[in-house]
């Protein structure tokens, strides 16, 4: 039987990824996270040399943009990693070079609509978990199971310091909350695909949940979409 299209929008570091692909795994479907294509398109930038100073050269960035290849590619351990023109860039996308300056990055016309195209043309079979802030209102706007995730910010700043810390990387508490305040408000301003909550999706606050209910959650949240549909 053909799959369906779940697609999770949400703020910044609320779990989505990881809510994505724990039920991806479960239910045998492909994960997008498709934060990781716009942080890689973000490390191309940071690589390139295009940010000078605040500034974005976008006028390059505009010709390299159908030639930034992105790829997932699932490793020895079941999780998918993500390639930037054939290199596993998996763990620099999530340093905070590359946090600081996705938001802008992704607030660019012409970006958004190349990934948007690909994630599109990901979905074509069905089958596939998609993760981020536009998928169940650009995206996928015929998606079958819309989920919008949210938690309190301090809860989120806790759990993305603790990420960090866990890397070895040095950053206080203050500094995560200003980024994922000014992450929020510029997803959520921008013109092109801003992050909001689509008209049909079904809102998780995990602000007081484990990572195990959650994903009890999702799972007879999706088995309930699934059996609507077959009956
Ligand atoms: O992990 P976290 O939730 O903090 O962020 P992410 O999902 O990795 O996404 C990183 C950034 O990419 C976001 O802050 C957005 O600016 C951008 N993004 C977007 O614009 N549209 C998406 N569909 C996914 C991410």
């Amino acid at each position: 039987m053909k799959g369906i299209i779940v697609a999770i929008d949400g703020y910044s570091s609320c779990g989505k990824s990881t809510l994505a692909g724990d039920l991806a795994k479960t239910i045998k479907y492909k994960h997008i996270d498709s934060g990781a294509m716009y942080r890689a398109v973000t490390l191309y930038c940071l690589n390139k040399g295009l940010f000078i100073g605040n500034r974005l050269d976008e006028a390059t960035l505009r010709e390299d943009i159908l030639q930034i290849r992105i790829d997932f590619i699932y490793n020895e351990t079941g999780q998918s990693d993500t390639y930037l023109n054939g290199r596993n860039v998996e763990k620099e996308i999530r340093s905070m070079a590359v946090t600081n300056n996705v938001s802008p990055v992704a607030r660019i016309d012409f970006v958004r609509a190349a990934l948007v195209g690909q994630q599109q043309a990901m979905g074509k079979a069905k089958g596939i978990v998609m993760d981020g802030r536009d998928i169940g209102t650009i995206v996928f706007p015929d998606a079958e199971l819309k989920i919008f995730v949210t938690a309190r910010i301090e809860i989120r700043a806790r759990r993305r310091h603790a990420e960090l810390a866990a890397k070895g990387e040095t950053v206080s508490l203050e500094e995560v909350i200003k980024n994922l305040e000014n992450r929020d408000l510029i997803d959520s301003t921008r013109k092109d695909g801003p992050l909001r909550q689509a008209a049909d999706a079904i809102v998780l606050d995990n602000s007081d949940m484990t990572i195990e209910e959650q994903n009890r959650w999702l799972l007879n949240i999706f088995r309930d979409a699934n059996h609507k549909r077959n009956t």
